[in-house]
């Protein structure tokens, strides 16, 4: 989703912006501008697509500090060169770049228009140039509080005045703000990613918060003036790569990773001694566990699907009821929040705003709330009263996959925990950590099958339908499959319950429709035979993912080591993942920023 960058000091910002916003592409943008105060006032330049054609009409003497950054994902007006960012104020003076959505915005046009003000885009954001142009208050950090005074919506914003070369203001609520403090220097930006390469060391705006920054440092503030003193934190961004590193794309290299994050999210969290999990950043003792009644576990789009398999982990594993839910439909649905039940908030980026909207209703009506998040320090993480890390590295493609996994191990590590306080006897939960050891190594002998997976990817490639099925824990990986599979591909794919087939999506079934079918090899296994069996009977050409080379009549197996019932379904997402990558390869889809999507959805 769109994105900011902001710069001061004694460099020239230029090539420090284009840098960010590279770094920033991965959250989906259609377009991308700056603007920098120069000796004789403000330069802009501004493009609908890639960063590299902002780059490429930047002429050389285009140099200029402070400057203000931005990538766009259109919510208001179409693509355009006129609505990207930065916008200006009539007198080319005041330039600013925001994230959110300004909700009064048609109020707030029809006001300054009235007022004589030209508006020259179609977007909400515009009017905040003219309304902090027209506050003129000596100084800037003034003129913006009293614009933000007037506005009501979501932000993150960045603001530059010609006349005012020695600051850079910037203020939050709703969407991400983060500053980054360097020699002689400062950096603003809606996401970490944008900042390590030029500093670690950083500090989280919350809502309601503003900061003007100098290239000597910088004061935080409340919108109404109150002095807020945020102590700086260091980003532990560890080995992390944000490079190829050698792969075609994103969405591969972090496939390919998948071994080393689940070793990671392992990592020191297997306690061979008492069978169960280390979880301290949970805040749960023994006492808290025993009085949860139930678990509801809350995520969006691939958040969800995982939250769906951790709640049959937590069912299966702790016998203690659970189910999930998508947040975005439990944030509207004034939810009865029970007093011993606990909510689990899941989130990659910690930042989607759905989300993040849910655990603020849950908290305000007194609900204890972890969270489950790989960005460390996101508003997620901040917000929840405990929960667990990820540790999966950046994921720069817009579709999840390591991180899926991660979730997936996180949960189970969860189910674990909570099973080994409640009823889960040391040698079930012996069996688990077992199969939780031997995960990573079976994840990369699934790896090491790519070119078969590419082989069958490319015989279904021309399908213009596809239905995913599993069974209990199978279906949220049939579901993750069929996601995968359409936001990189744009294949129209399906998943359904395999029981459900025969009330209803059966009738798709031909010879045109694959059916990818999750089949672990457990209690289970006869039934899904049978969902088969009845999709071969309507000559519907059937891909099994699985770990028994023997199920009879389909056209193609994709093949996974056995694992234990509960991890099973988990590794078998796996060739899920490659299979969807390998369609949109051979397609020539642009795989890592598919068309219409965003990393991280930060507006509703
Ligand atoms: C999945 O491939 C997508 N990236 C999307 O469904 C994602 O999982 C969802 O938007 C939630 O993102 P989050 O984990 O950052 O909250």
């Amino acid at each position: 989703m769109c994105g900011i960058v902001a710069y001061i000091g004694s460099r020239d910002a230029t090539p420090v912006l284009l840098e960010g916003l590279q770094r920033l592409e991965y959250r989906g943008y259609d377009s991308a501008g700056l603007a920098v105060v120069a000796s004789g006032g403000l330069k802009v330049r501004k493009t609908t697509g890639k960063v590299r054609e902002l780059e490429a009409g930047i002429p050389r003497r285009f140099k200029g500090s402070p400057g203000i950054g931005h990538t766009r994902w259109a919510t208001h007006g179409v693509p355009s060169d006129t609505n990207a960012h930065p916008h200006l104020d009539g007198a080319g003076q005041v330039a600013i770049v925001h994230n959110g959505i300004i909700e009064n915005a048609t109020e707030l046009r029809a006001q300054l228009e009235s007022e004589g003000v030209t508006l020259v885009s179609e977007t909400d954001s515009e009017v905040l140039a003219h309304l902090i142009a027209r506050a003129g208050r000596p100084d800037l950090e003034d003129s913006v509080a009293d614009a933000l005074n007037l506005v009501e919506g979501t932000y993150g914003l960045a603001v530059i005045d010609s006349r005012q070369p020695d600051r850079v203001v910037v203020a939050r609520n709703g969407s991400p703000l983060i500053l980054g403090i360097g020699d002689k220097e400062m950096l603003a930006a809606s996401d970490v990613t944008a900042l390590v390469r030029f500093t670690r060391q950083v500090v989280h705006l919350e809502d309601g918060e503003m900061a003007v920054l100098r290239a000597d440092g910088y004061r935080t503030s409340t919108l109404d003036h109150r002095p807020i003193t945020r102590a700086p934190s260091t980003v532990e961004q560890g080995q992390a790569s944000y490079g190829l590193d050698g792969h075609a794309h994103y969405l591969h290299k972090e496939i390919h990773e998948q071994p080393e994050a689940v070793a990671r999210a392992l990592s020191g969290r297997l306690d061979r001694r008492f069978s169960t999990a280390h979880l301290g950043g949970l805040g749960l003792d023994a006492r808290d566990v025993a009085g949860i009644r139930r678990i509801k576990l809350l995520g969006c789009g691939s958040a969800y699907f995982a939250g769906r398999l951790g709640a049959s982990l937590i069912e299966g594993l702790a016998r203690i009821p659970a189910d999930a839910e998508s947040a975005s439909e439990f944030r509207y649905r004034n939810p009865v929040v029970e007093p011993d039940a606990l909510y689990v908030a899941i989130s990659q980026s910690g930042e989607t705003a759905d989300t993040i909207a849910a655990v603020r209703e849950l908290k305000r009506k007194g609900a204890r709330v972890l969270g489950i998040v790989n960005v460390v320090g996101s508003t997620v993480a901040r917000e929840c009263d405990g929960g667990i890390y990820l540790h999966a590295g950046p994921e720069i493609s817009v579709a999840s996959t390591k991180t899926f996994t991660s979730t997936g191990v996180a949960l189970a590590l969860l189910a674990l925990y909570l099973g080994r306080i409640r009823d889960l006897g040391p040698a079930e939960g012996r069996r688990i950590i077992d199969a939780l050891s031997e995960f990573p190594d079976q994840i990369r002998r699934v790896l090491d099958t790519e070119a078969d997976i590419a082989g069958v990817a490319n015989r279904f490639n021309q399908s213009a339908d596809m239905l995913f099925i599993g069974r209990v824990s199978g279906y949220p990986i049939a579901e993750e499959g069929a996601q995968k599979l359409k936001e990189i591909s744009y294949i129209h794919a399906e998943a359904y319950a395999a029981p459900e087939l025969k009330h209803g999506p059966l009738a798709l079934i031909g010879p045109e429709v694959p059916t990818v079918a999750v089949v672990p090899d457990d209690a289970l296994y006869p039934k899904n035979l049978s969902s088969l069996a009845e999709i071969r009977a309507r000559r519907g050409p059937v891909i099994a993912v699985t770990s028994r080379s023997d199920i009879p009549d389909v056209e193609a197996t994709l093949l996974v080591p056995r694992s234990e019932p509960e991890l099973a379904p988990l590794l078998l997402g796996i060739p899920l993942q490659l299979f969807a990558y390998h369609v949109a390869n051979s397609l020539g889809r642009d795989i890592d920023q598919p068309r219409n999507l965003a990393k991280s959805v930060t507006v509703e």
